[in-house]
């Protein structure tokens, strides 16, 4: 005990110095700028690499990079690059080194699944490692910065940018986020294979109205901070170094130019120590939000608000000087948002060398690690959910005769990648491993694989359909492969109709009448509308986008030698006008009831209220039965805690994991409460046969919430407690009482 102590009072010691050191030195530098230099460091902006946004014309960025006149370069991809830019920085009076921003979003070279479906393996571990390795290769290529994760509670699946986070949940979003932070920015910011992480977009943007991306969003401040905030909560505690604000405005405030959520809340509340970067020309966009007149008061909204560096827009570059001269904007504000931006540089050891990162030898070697692309197989793998297996129709045997293998994106290369993939220059996709290529590698010598395409992803083409039904005719089973392309989910990717494109479903219907069974892998960015799929497809497979080992993982599922084990982290609509359709709703004071019964409760007339396919849905290859609950008491104090344990077997026959997952409903509160709510779960690995007892602490945060006066706490009172493979499939309930 006393070592430990010891050690954490060195810890200590040793942090406080550092942190004192590196302030010392931001205060030297800082002493030394001019205004125009100050103000450098406070814009980002693109260079030459694909834009991410509608660029600004400007053929004098190297001349303001000599004149100190610019603090970060996004789009700046490979040492080659970065150095020549860094090499230009050098040459300024005070040699303050640039940033390299990057939206590193599902790997770098090594291209994982997208986080949308990464988060369906609930693993946390694959989750950080996944970060981990795309902050090795981004690192390894010149880049400081991820702007990453995108930690965003998504609803409402016509957003494009679903694709991009956790899902709708602020539990399972939370500890994703804190995965996704620790696997960026490693054991200490600084190391060379460490990245900075961003927390965005700030806040609320998952919730735009209708789905319509960049559109508003108007939330009660109970949604805000029990749904929309948490996860950025959790990266802060997590040591989050950056922070995105976003596009949209919330309650009629721009969130660039809202003082609420970025000091109040995140400098203020959180005591968060890093610094803002606006969205990508989001300053100038409150011109047409309506909320400032011109670039003087938008740079003047913003940097008030608390947004310390401009990405693209230029109204900081273009305004403030004049602000501060008119003493509109105090120097304090400026000295602060640069202070944040200087101390960042000196973490990641850039005022050390500002070169650390463009090493070319390193760059070749972490693009070419083969174990990246073994553990992107294996995350990609724990990303696909098994929907429907009728009749155990999965996994097929290696040894099956003949396999069609038929639809638009069995062969296709890039389509594997998804949204935000980045094509670096030099880097053919060779490396890619298509479907076709995972499935033909996996099956025995004696078997054969048949190819048609059936059809396009998109349009109304049917000329494909007869050669398909004849390759099918010809084969054992089928396997199909459709969805959405890669870009239609994303940035500015939002859909109305969120159905299968084209003629796809049909080709299914076209297919199954042979009598053949299909089994359907469902590729998209998003929970598509699938309901003629998911009735009578005997076998589903929603494999999203799963990143350059898509083919290997795909054959891995298929076959058997990985049993599928991810859940939903969002739920999945059956038809479009059920959005948005969450597992945590209210009761209402009408609640409706499966049973056609519509006599004014709160149904719909013409649809079911449930989902096709709920959060936490998933199945197995194998099944796992749950026994013996037990709770070590059905009373608890303030401050105590409840043990609760549940005894899970493996009573298949294959090995396979589990996603135990635990609610909670507070029966009666002061503010009313949802019917369930995500409060811990536990993967567990199984052999068949096996079984193991885990546990579940129950303590007064857990059944904390924020009251009417925004006061974060448990009320007295009963609780259910739920312990089941689904939000649906609840294997137990039990109550237990809160005392004071
Ligand atoms: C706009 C997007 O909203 C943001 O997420 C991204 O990081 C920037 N563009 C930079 O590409």
């Amino acid at each position: 005990m006393r070592k430990i102590l010891c050690l954490w009072f060195v810890i200590v010691f040793i942090t406080i110095a550092q942190n004192k050191s590196i302030n010392q030195r931001v205060d030297s530098v800082l002493q030394l700028m001019t205004l125009e230099e100050k103000i450098g460091q406070m814009n980002q902006y693109n260079d030459d690499w694909k834009a991410t946004g509608p660029v600004t014309v400007d053929n004098d960025k190297a001349s303001q990079v000599r004149n100190g006149q610019l603090g970060s370069l996004l789009n700046c991809l490979g040492t080659e690059r970065t150095r020549s830019w860094q090499t230009i920085a050098m040459q300024s009076r005070l040699k303050i080194p640039l940033l390299f921003g990057q939206d590193v979003i599902h790997g770098y070279k090594t291209t994982f699944p997208i986080p949308l479906a990464e988060a369906c393996s609930w693993d946390l571990e694959a989750i950080e490692l996944s970060a981990r390795i795309a902050a090795t290769e981004a690192s390894a290529g010149g880049i400081h910065w991820t702007f990453a994760p995108m930690v965003d509670i998504a609803r409402d699946p016509r957003w494009g940018r679903v694709m991009e986070g956790a899902g709708e949940d602020p539990y399972l979003g939370s500890m994703i986020a804190t995965a996704r932070v620790r696997g960026f920015q490693g054991k200490t910011l600084g190391a060379v294979n460490s990245v900075m992480a961003c927390a965005k977009h700030f806040a609320a943007y998952g919730a735009a109205i209708g789905g319509r991306d960049y559109n508003s969003v108007d939330m009660s401040d109970r949604l805000l901070w029990e749904v929309y905030l948490p996860p950025f909560k959790a990266a802060v505690d997590a040591g989050i170094a950056t922070f995105m604000n976003s596009f949209n405005d919330i309650n009629g405030v721009p969130a660039t130019g809202n003082s609420y959520l970025q000091r109040d809340i995140l400098k203020g509340a959180w005591k968060f120590e890093g610094f803002v970067v606006s969205d990508w020309g989001s300053i100038g966009e409150m011109i047409n939000h309506g909320n400032v007149k011109n670039g003087y008061e938008a740079a003047l909204s913003a940097v008030t608000a608390g947004s310390d560096m401009d990405m693209e827009s230029r109204n900081y570059k273009n305004h403030l000087t004049q602000l501060v001269t008119a003493k509109k904007v105090p120097m304090t504000l400026i000295d602060d948002a640069v202070r944040r931006i200087l101390r960042k540089k000196f973490e990641l050891g850039l005022f050390d060398d500002p070169f650390k990162y463009c090493n070319a030898e390193r760059e070749q070697q972490e693009l070419n690690n083969p174990d990246h692309a073994n553990s992107a197989r294996e995350i990609a793998a724990k990303s696909i959910v098994l929907l429907k297996n009728d009749n155990h129709l999965l996994p097929l045997s290696k040894k099956t005769k003949t396999i069609a293998f038929i639809g638009p994106l069995v062969m296709p290369l890039k389509q594997n990648k998804g949204f935000w993939d980045i094509e670096l220059p030099g880097v053919d996709s060779n490396f890619i491993v298509s479907q076709w290529e995972g499935v033909k590698n996996k099956i025995g010598a004696g078997s054969t694989l048949l190819y048609a395409k059936g059809c396009e992803i998109e349009g109304n083409n049917k000329e494909g359909f007869p050669e398909a039904v004849k390759t099918a005719a010809k084969a054992d089973v089928v396997i199909l492969s459709i969805g959405e392309r890669r870009d239609m989910s994303g940035e500015a990717k939002s859909r109305s109709d969120i159905s299968i494109p084209g003629v796809q479903e049909e080709l299914l219907q076209a297919l199954l009448a042979t009598g053949k069974p299909v089994i359907v892998l469902m590729n998209a960015g998003r929970p598509l509308v699938f309901n003629y799929t998911a009735d009578n497809a005997p076998a589903i497979l929603y494999t999203w986008w799963l990143g350059s080992e898509a083919g290997n993982a795909i054959a891995d599922v298929l076959f058997g030698d990985y049993t599928p084990s991810a859940k939903l982290p969002i739920t999945f609509p059956r038809s479009i006008g059920q959005i948005p359709i969450y597992y945590s709703h209210f009761n209402t004071g009408r609640p409706a009831h499966n049973d056609n019964n519509h006599n004014y409760n709160s149904s719909y007339t013409d649809l079911s209220i449930y989902p096709k396919y709920e959060f936490g849905y998933g199945l197995s290859y194998t099944t796992f039965q749950y026994s013996n609950l037990h709770l070590s008491k059905k009373t608890m104090a303030r401050n105590d805690t409840i043990e609760v344990s549940v005894t899970i077997a493996n009573t298949g026959t294959y090995a396979g994991e589990e996603i135990v997952q635990l609610y909670l409903r507070d029966k009666v509160g002061s503010i009313v409460r949802p019917v369930k709510e995500l409060k811990d779960f536990k993967k567990i690995k199984l052999l068949p046969g096996e079984s193991n007892t885990i546990q579940f602490i129950i303590d007064d945060e857990k059944l904390s919430f924020y009251n009417q006066q925004l006061h974060w706490g448990a009320e007295p009172g009963d609780f259910d407690i739920m312990i089941g493979a689904s939000s649906e499939d609840i294997r137990f309930q039990e109550s237990f009482e809160l005392i004071q």
